[in-house]
């Protein structure tokens, strides 16, 4: 941790973004759009993921967006891959070390409300933890014992939905339960996420707020719908539909962040 701390402040260089981004399917173009980019593979960053999954880099990028200090982690690891909860923490530990104060994940999902479907933009309220494990499973000290009341941050929520409004850009709002995946959901399923107040699915997120929280990080989280639950429409759920449908909300999703940093985001 130590070792990607010192990889990343040499390669930053005098740069010091207080606000980062965990780039989920769909959104890895945002990386683009980074002004004077430095770019550090997670390969050369002890301790953060080998990601594996398709659709997904590996890579930080550092640099300025909408002309505001910003550090990007583009590729996350999922608790599917093998059953790491605590997989990010690394990663996140490093941001921490790093000065990062505010972190903004971003993920693709599925939806229960028929009308926010694919393309939708959904501002994550609050979580459901379905997955029965928790990243913080083994840490000795009190510290785990996580409030998560204000897991959302209110200052950064706000933010962001100044930015969608100022900008014309549909965003909801809504609850979002994590299931571990790899396998998509059951119907009976979504109708039980439903009966107990989710409104988007999804395998990713919850755990690295939980660590955010853990590590005193602010935190706000947004999901790119797309694709309806399972059982909502007669089609079958496949990752080949969220890797082509992420880009539709993932450019609604960059539009407002775009907004936001443009406004002030990054010193809310
Ligand atoms: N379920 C879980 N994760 C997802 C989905 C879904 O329907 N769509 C995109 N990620």
């Amino acid at each position: 941790m130590k070792e990607a701390i010192a990889r990343l402040v040499e390669a930053l260089n005098g740069l010091a973004p207080e606000t980062a981004l965990v780039l989920g399917s769909g959104l890895g173009g945002l990386v683009d759009e980074v002004e004077n980019p430095v770019r550090v593979s997670y390969g050369d960053l002890p301790g953060f993921p080998k990601s594996g999954v398709t659709g997904h880099a590996g890579e930080v990028v550092a640099g300025h967006l909408s002309g505001a200090p910003v550090l990007m982690l583009s590729g996350r690891a999922h608790y599917y891959e093998d059953g790491n909860a605590a997989a990010m923490r690394p990663a996140l530990e490093a941001l921490a070390g790093l000065g990062i104060k505010k972190l903004i994940l971003t993920n693709a999902a599925g939806s229960l409300e028929p009308d926010m479907g694919p393309g939708s933009v959904m501002l994550i309220t609050d979580h459901i933890n379905f997955s029965g494990t928790n990243p913080l499973f083994g840490e000795p000290s009190d510290a785990r014992f996580v409030g998560l009341t204000e897991a959302y941050d209110a200052g950064m929520r706000a933010a962001l939905e100044k930015a969608a409004a100022a900008t014309g850009t549909a965003l909801h709002k809504g609850v979002y339960m994590w299931f571990s995946g790899p396998s998509f959901e059951t119907p009976a399923e979504i109708r039980m996420a439903r009966v107990m107040g989710a409104n988007a699915v999804g395998m990713s997120t919850v755990p690295e707020i939980i660590l955010a929280r853990f590590l005193g990080i602010r935190a706000a989280a947004c999901s790119v719908v797309t694709n309806l639950a399972a059982g909502m429409t007669g089609a079958e759920l496949s990752h080949q539909e969220t890797k082509d449908m992420a880009p539709l909300g993932g450019q609604r999703l960059a539009t407002i962040l775009k907004a936001a940093f443009a406004d002030g985001l990054a010193t809310v």
